[in-house]
């Protein structure tokens, strides 16, 4: 056992300072551009989350300047990275960083552990990366890696408590940061769930799939399952040339987005019926609606929506201004971060020169 103890982080560690993406948050032991790192990156690709990464860093380069920034302009840095509760949490954390902890990212795992959004797997990412911690991480990227080398075909529980404690035993307790990190571009680059490069891997040697010839079998994937649908019709309601927009509530899904006041339209409802009604609930104001102004199609992880637009006016100006409750011009869209199915609608309207 001593022998795979050293030999496993030695070749993980090796392998990866010669063969690792130079990435922004590679070059710096900073704890808060690691933290922030490690939110854009969870559920989201490398690839997708580094121009978001370099734009906030340039724009937000402390700890401190996130905590003093409004919600808003984070959103808007965030628009389009999705599950943007991530943010919201970000931003409370931050603040209670400055207001709790004298402004420095606690090195104690509970204790970080008891900010919003910072998880098991966020924490030991962190610690481990920022401050030599030896906490094992298990990202998707890991769980695979492991449940090939050990011959894991399904992760229950009890599988995901094995993985961990052969972690536990393995981590390099010197470099936990990098051995973290080498397991998940390991996962990245090597061990991927199709054709994986057993030939290019450093910890082929211990690897019980590939022993087995058939290392796509470990995990078992999951059956993709089928999402539902829903049939959304949204209210662009117009006053001269301005239209009006509300903000999401922060703990909704998409909080603190803004969006057009919409209703889910059921099989055999009359979507423009339910649209004013839902309206005047909603808002308090009676609607006439002028015409469907087409359509755009959206996946979220878990649904699909299609969003159908109508022209709109108000029967009585009664929709007043305030801190949720805008009316705006056409070219002050990009003042306000909206949903990517919203930008959809607006690039496909923009195309029809919008009124036309
Ligand atoms: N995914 C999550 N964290 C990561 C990291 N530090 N490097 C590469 N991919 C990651």
């Amino acid at each position: 056992m001593q022998n795979i103890k050293n030999t496993f982080h030695h070749l993980v560690i090796y392998w990866y300072t010669k063969n690792k993406r130079s990435l922004p948050f590679r070059n710096t032991k900073d704890p808060y551009k690691i933290w922030l790192s490690e939110v854009m990156l969870q559920q989201t690709k490398v690839k997708t989350a580094l121009p978001y990464y370099n734009n906030w860093i340039k724009k937000l380069p402390t700890l401190e300047s996130v905590s003093q920034s409004k919600l808003d302009s984070l959103l808007k840095l965030w628009e389009g990275l999705g599950y943007y509760k991530r943010c919201n949490n970000f931003y409370k954390a931050t603040k209670l960083v400055v207001s709790h902890f004298n402004s420095k990212i606690p090195k104690e795992k509970s204790r970080f552990m008891s900010l919003p959004g910072v998880g098991d797997y966020t924490a030991s990412a962190v610690l481990s990366i920022a401050f030599n911690k030896p906490y094992p991480v298990l990202d998707g990227n890991v769980k695979r890696v492991m449940s090939r080398i050990i011959g894991i075909k399904t992760l229950t529980k009890y599988n995901i408590k094995r993985i961990n404690k052969f972690l536990n035993l393995v981590i390099c307790k010197k470099n936990p940061g990098d051995f973290n990190q080498g397991l998940m571009e390991i996962g990245a680059l090597i061990c991927k769930p199709y054709n994986p490069v057993c030939r290019k891997c450093p910890i082929n040697d211990f690897c019980y799939a590939s022993k087995k010839r058939n290392p796509e079998a470990y995990p078992v994937k999951k059956k993709l399952k089928l999402r539902p649908h829903f049939n959304v019709a949204i209210a662009i309601i117009w006053r001269k040339n301005k239209f009006y927009i509300q903000k999401r509530s922060v703990d909704q899904m998409l909080g603190g987005l803004w969006e057009f006041p919409g209703v889910i339209v059921k099989k055999g409802q009359d979507p423009k019926l339910a649209l004013k009604r839902k309206v005047y609930k909603e808002c308090g104001v009676h609607t006439k609606i002028l015409k469907n102004v087409g359509f755009v199609d959206h996946a979220f992880s878990h649904f699909t929506i299609r969003l159908n637009g109508y022209f709109c006016v108000e029967k009585k100006h009664f929709l007043d201004e305030n801190e949720n409750r805008k009316w705006i011009l056409i070219k002050n869209i990009k003042n306000y971060s909206f949903p990517k199915a919203n930008h959809k609608l607006f690039n496909q309207l923009e195309l029809n020169n919008w009124y036309a």
